[in-house]
């Protein structure tokens, strides 16, 4: 029998304080679709590091084709027949494809680029394998998923045997997802190894041959796809039973809360990112913004709450123009966010819990009396609100920091559910939270819908938003392409608006 395309025996990675990758091992068949399923921290991109010659293994040994190998560099790894993409490309933004593509590589014309024949073998290639992009084109000039495709051939020119995905579809619209995956399994029905790595069920679930799954640096099983089930991986994954469906009773939407009005915004750049963009959210209801990032969600919701000015247009809040408003203007009308980058806007690290869940409310009574603040009734109502909210942590008086991601986001939503706000402006609110955050959070967001509260969701997992909303708005470069109902939504239609197609009869 062959031996396998790769085989990873006792690999044990240790950083500082964490155990990422704890006697790992882990065989890839030559032809198979191999996936590495893990929840975020589980040691997933580690791993595939160490097999890449970016990091170096305390113990253990890899085996390519049968042979041990004792790699140093990523040089070592492409010479070997072992491509990598990562999660961030490495292009050169300036040069064309076929420049990147043939970039370090030996040539007959040496010193010289061969670019006529480096075009040629890129247009063969590209053809071949169905990974369409230009090859003369520049790099800065291509979608995210055209310098994705770049990178699988620049693994590809290389002669890579073994192909490593790390996340790759976490900036695709479902289409481009599945071309991806028909790319993957042209590439393995030749052969060749594709290691996948996802912490998303139901990618692993239809593309894989096998899955691996890994939780907190450990092997937990390896499987075959075809005999798995969602529920199953999510168990393995997270170590306890995982409610899928997010139970919501129907809506009773009521009066108008949110009312955007033909909004105009540039980015940091200066460049137009919102171009007219209108919408409405009612009470009782949530409305799912999708769509790829970098598509305005950023712009749209630092104009909700006082970060960035609009160019032109207006924003309501039940009735109000708060157009222009500070951030602590917009919040003392009941607009709570939950923020995209937790570390940057959210939360004050080396602050204390308690001080965290209190921003914002220190100046009123009871927190703060005659000026000065009272620190005992801060300390309880932090107390209460640590153990409504779930908040893993040794007390209230420990720095923001030390807590864990999913714990860091509960503080948050402590602070900003609790103040009984009439709208919530909610962006990626689970990203890198593990699934059993990620479900108390939804929890959370449905409960406050229940009870009235109108909720504006911008998130970029297409599951996060078709599990929660009751409307899908599809936002692309800075306009919304279409709006439908959220139950029966068809993930089909809502990419092709997602990539930028319209969609003509609006729904209400
Ligand atoms: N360069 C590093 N230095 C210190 N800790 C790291 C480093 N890279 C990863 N870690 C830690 O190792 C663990 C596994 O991380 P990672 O392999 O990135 O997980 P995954 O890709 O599954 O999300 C995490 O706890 C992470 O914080
Ligand atoms: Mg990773």
């Amino acid at each position: 029998m062959a031996p396998p395309m790769l085989e990873l025996r006792g690999i044990t990675k240790q950083f500082p304080g964490v155990l990422a990758n704890d006697n790992i091992n882990l065989a890839v068949e030559p032809g198979e679709i191999h996936a590495l399923l893990g929840e975020n921290g589980s040691g997933k991109t580690t791993l595939m590091n160490i097999v890449y010659g970016l990091y170096h293994a305390d113990a253990g040994e890899v085996r390519f084709e049968g042979r041990p190998l004792r790699m140093t560099s990523p040089g070592e790894a492409i010479a070997t027949g072992i491509g990598m993409v990562h999660q961030h490309f490495m292009l050169v933004q300036a040069f064309s494809v076929t420049e990147n593509v043939i970039l370090g590589m030996r040539c007959r014309r040496e010193p010289l680029l061969d670019r006529d024949g480096g075009a040629t073998e890129v247009q063969a290639l590209s053809a071949k394998y169905g990974l369409k992009v230009d090859p003369r084109a520049r790099v800065w000039q291509l979608s995210v998923g055209e310098q994705q495709r770049v990178e699988i051939l620049k693994a590809l020119y290389r002669r890579a045997r073994l192909l490593i995905l790390d996340e790759p579809t976490s900036v695709l619209t479902p289409q481009e997802t599945e071309e991806l995956f028909e790319i993957l399994r042209a590439l393995a029905s030749e052969g060749r190894s594709v290691i996948f790595i996802s912490h998303k069920l139901h990618e692993v679930l239809s593309v894989a041959d096998r899955i691996t799954v890994l939780r907190r640096g450990r092997v937990i099983d390896t499987v075959r796809a075809a005999t798995s089930s969602k529920e199953g991986l999510a168990r393995m994954m997270v170590g306890r039973e995982v409610v899928f469906r997010v139970n919501k009773p129907p809506a009773r939407p009521g009066p108008v809360v949110l009312e955007v009005k033909n909004l105009q915004a540039l980015n940091q750049k200066g460049l137009p990112a919102l171009k007219g963009l209108s919408l409405e959210v009612r009470a009782g209801e949530i409305l799912g913004i999708a769509g790829v990032d970098g598509n305005g969600q950023k712009e749209l919701t630092e104009c909700l709450i006082g970060v960035t000015r609009p160019v032109r247009g207006e924003v309501r809040v039940a009735g109000e123009n708060i157009t222009g408003l500070s951030p602590r203007q917009i919040c003392r009308r009941g607009v709570a966010v939950i923020p995209e980058d937790r570390h940057r806007q959210g939360l004050v690290l080396p602050m204390q819990v308690a001080e965290n869940i209190m921003f914002g409310n220190f100046y009123r009574p009871p927190f703060s009396r005659r000026g000065f603040l009272q620190l005992g009734v801060i300390h309880d109502v932090a107390r209460r609100l640590a153990a409504e909210y779930d908040i893993r942590t040794p007390s209230t008086d420990i720095p923001v920091a030390n807590l864990s991601g999913g714990n860091q986001q509960k503080v948050i939503l402590a602070r900003e559910l609790s103040g009984q706000p009439r709208l919530i402006v909610a962006m990626l609110p689970t990203r890198g939270l593990d699934v059993g955050a990620t479900e108390f959070v939804h929890r959370r967001i449905i409960d406050a819908r229940n009870s009235g509260v109108a909720v504006l969701l911008v998130s970029t997992e297409l599951e996060e938003i078709l599990s929660l909303s009751d409307r899908i708005a599809v936002i692309y470069e800075g306009e919304i392409m279409g709006l439908v109902p959220g139950d029966g939504a068809d993930v089909h239609e809502l990419g092709l608006m997602m990539a930028g197609s319209k969609r003509l009869a609006a729904v209400s």
